[in-house]
């Protein structure tokens, strides 16, 4: 790949890992809603080796950019080709779009299956011996399951599920390890027509029971435990705890996979191995119509409670099909791995959905990417010669950390292009992964996208499209995003502002489970019109897209959306807690780290006991990606005369930072000197 144009930008590229304070471009400060200052300047230029785009499937950017000029200027005649060419049908649509902001229904008429586009359509071909997952656990134990085998299991595991009850549009929730039983698990309820709502396996009891609840699931998949870092993550532990507070859920499927002793509860619960593998291994598929709802997947808003994003068949399908096609270049020689969990909608997406309607071979892998040690990623790589790498920033950052000498014992030849995902990729980050890892030949895809929008939106098209570190670059095909002012006015080129999306996508989110007044107000009442991402950007001249993080109190965390509320309402809960305000602050492994301030009740001395107690019941109620970094006492937070917390100003207090921020608000100025003496 050529390097063309290095001009010395704001942060510092450095080959130890050790990036200078501050200097991470992802969160530095969240914009403000009003305004948004762009403070990263990048003009390092990689252009596509031609050798790369020689065989790709988009090999310049003139092909880039007619397509998707086009795709933007007829959506409708774009996505009907796409549809028909992409997916398989059991009957035709009649309607490409009917739009009624903010509803969309995309392909109505039709009727498809999406265990059929992902498995059936391609047993009937050569593929039906290839590998369709090679799976790896933790402790090195390995699976390879073709394409045929993954047919029978899903079919079997679909009868299992019928036989309990599932019909199409029920909920099943799916709460696993990273084995290959969670794909199966999932494409079941495809050929049911069940929705499912996979819950990552991180999560604690609690979440776990306000998600069966709000889904009204019905079952639950599940396993003994799993394997994470050399321990047993007791995951049937914390079903049985979760359905102590759930009524919905009336059977437990649970898979063996640590061998860990569980209870197993009479009528309720089946180990997998009693009851899938003597079912038949054909299951009639479901024909579902297009708008047949799919799954349901939980995330993170700025209010406490999580939002149940639907997501519908043929759209979904169609978004992740094509952008896994394009985006990864999938090609029929290639072995693709995606290091995300299932339980994130990456998982859905570029694990499950995306590789397989593309008869592709993917990789899955069970555990910590530092168990045994910081070689797994790369031994993973070598022993299966893994082609295509997609994994996320803060994984990068925590690998640059453990030191080069980790990818250097492994022969990562076999690699020709690297994609990331989750939050923006530092430059410092970019570049290790570029050299180190992808020896200076492999590009990189770094894609912007959300669980909402199902599907890559912004995102280079690796032969076509050059590559500047820390930019997503180009809009997808048929997607057609802006930076606006709040107004709704486009911003010039170089200004920071709200990034939306002007036409409706087929993968976009359908609702808010159960709830179309937040949708509407979540997404479609900041912009009329246009559906609001929720993330500051900016375009260069050049037309390149720079994300700049989240305008609303959402913490990106590892790549992993909090709510700064939910964690806020977890602290509250506590008996000891009066009062919470939780904030993100840069952090140079996680991307954000989470600095939570509390005030105590009354008569409650703060003391390390104290914090520890905070620490763990907020993992308790959320799960351990949510532990706090830091927990402050402080007699009282700053607030507005109105009296609500002013967040922008705790942000600049755990940063370190002297506030430049309007403080005329504020109704007691002494709360925020009492703040920073504290620091001291
Ligand atoms: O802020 C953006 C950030 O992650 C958010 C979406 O999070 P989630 O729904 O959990 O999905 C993550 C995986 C798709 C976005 O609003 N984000 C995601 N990818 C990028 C990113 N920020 C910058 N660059 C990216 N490539």
């Amino acid at each position: 790949m050529s390097s063309t144009k290095r001009k010395p930008s704001r942060v510092k590229s450095s080959r130890n890992g050790k990036s200078k304070k501050g200097s991470r471009p992802s969160s530095p400060n969240k914009p403000s809603q009003d305004s948004i200052v762009s403070v990263l300047a990048e003009s390092r230029v990689f252009n596509p080796p031609k050798s790369f785009s020689r065989t790709a499937l988009i090999g310049s950017e003139q092909q880039y950019k007619k397509i998707w000029r086009d795709s933007v200027k007829n959506p409708t005649k774009f996505w009907a080709k796409q549809a028909k060419e992409q997916l398989e049908w059991i009957k035709p649509f009649k309607k490409v779009l009917t739009w009624k902001p903010p509803f969309a229904k995309w392909f109505e008429g039709g009727k498809l299956n999406v265990s059929v586009n992902c498995l059936d359509r391609h047993v009937r071909t050569e593929k039906r011996n290839k590998a369709a997952i090679i799976w790896e656990g933790e402790p090195g134990d390995t699976r390879v399951l073709t394409y045929h085998d993954l047919l029978r299991e899903v079919s079997k595991c679909a009868n299992a599920l019928e036989a309990m009850g599932v019909k199409p549009g029920h909920r099943v929730a799916i709460y696993m390890p990273m084995i290959p039983e969670i794909a199966i698990a999932m494409l079941a309820c495809t050929r049911i027509g069940a929705m499912h709502t996979v819950v990552f396996g991180g999560f604690s009891s609690e979440a776990l029971a306000d998600r069966c609840n709000d889904s009204q699931a019905s079952v639950v998949i599940t396993a003994d435990g799993g394997f994470r870092k050399g321990a047993n993550v007791p995951l049937k532990k914390n079903v049985d705890a979760a359905l102590e507070k759930t009524t919905s859920v009336k059977n437990v499927l649970v898979v063996k996979r640590t061998g860990e002793s569980v209870t197993m509860k009479p009528g309720r619960d089946h180990w997998w191995h009693d009851v899938v593998p003597n079912q038949s291994g054909h299951y009639e598929p479901y024909a579902a119509d297009s708008e047949h709802p799919l799954f349901l997947l939980y995330t993170s808003g700025s209010t406490g409670k999580p939002k149940g994003i639907l997501h519908t068949t043929a759209g979904y399908l169609l978004g992740a099909t094509i952008s896994a096609k394009y985006v990864f270049d999938l090609k029929e020689t290639d072995t693709y791995w995606c290091t995300a969990d299932a339980g994130w909608v990456t998982g859905h997406s570029y694990i499950v959905y995306g590789p397989l309607a593309n008869g592709a071979t993917a990789v899955m892998y069970e555990g910590a990417p530092n168990f045994p040690d910081w070689g797994r990623l790369w031994s993973i790589v070598e022993k299966h010669h893994v082609s295509i790498l997609y994994t996320a920033p803060t994984a990068i950052r925590a690998c640059i950390k453990a030191g080069d000498e980790w990818p250097k014992k492994y022969n990562l030849k076999s690699l020709r292009l690297l994609g990331s995902v989750g939050e923006p990729i530092n430059p410092e980050a970019w570049i290790w992964y570029h050299e180190v890892i992808g020896g200076k030949r492999c590009p990189i895809v770094d894609t912007w996208w959300q669980t909402e929008t199902g599907s890559m939106m912004i995102t280079p098209i690796p032969g076509a499209i050059p590559q500047i570190p820390g930019s997503a670059t180009k809009p997808f095909f048929g997607i057609d995003p802006e930076i606006v002012d709040k107004n709704g006015n486009p911003v010039p080129k170089g200004q920071g502002g709200f990034l939306v999306i002007k036409k409706p996508w087929p993968s976009m989110l359908r609702t808010i489970w159960g709830d179309d007044e937040r949708f509407k107000a979540a997404y479609w009442s900041q912009i009329p019109g246009m559906y609001f991402t929720g993330d500051g950007a900016r375009q260069d001249k050049k037309g390149n897209f720079w994300i700049m993080g989240r305008i609303d109190d959402v913490l990106n965390v590892s790549g992993h959306r909090l709510s700064t509320m939910e964690i806020e309402s977890a602290l509250v809960s506590h008996d000891l807690v009066a009062e919470s305000a939780v904030v993100g602050r840069p952090d140079d492994l996680k991307g954000e780290g989470i600095i939570c301030f509390v005030t105590l009740k009354a008569g409650i001395s703060p003391s390390t006991e104290v914090k520890d107690k905070l620490s763990k019941h907020v993992v308790t109620q959320i799960g351990a990606l949510a532990r706090p970094d830091e927990i402050r006492f402080a007699d009282a937070l700053p607030k507005t005369r109105s009296g609500k917390i002013m967040r922008r100003l705790l942000r600049d207090v755990a940063a370190g930072k002297q506030s430049t921020q309007d403080t005329t608000t504020l109704e007691d100025l002494s709360v925020l000197a009492n703040l920073r003496q504290d620091e001291d």
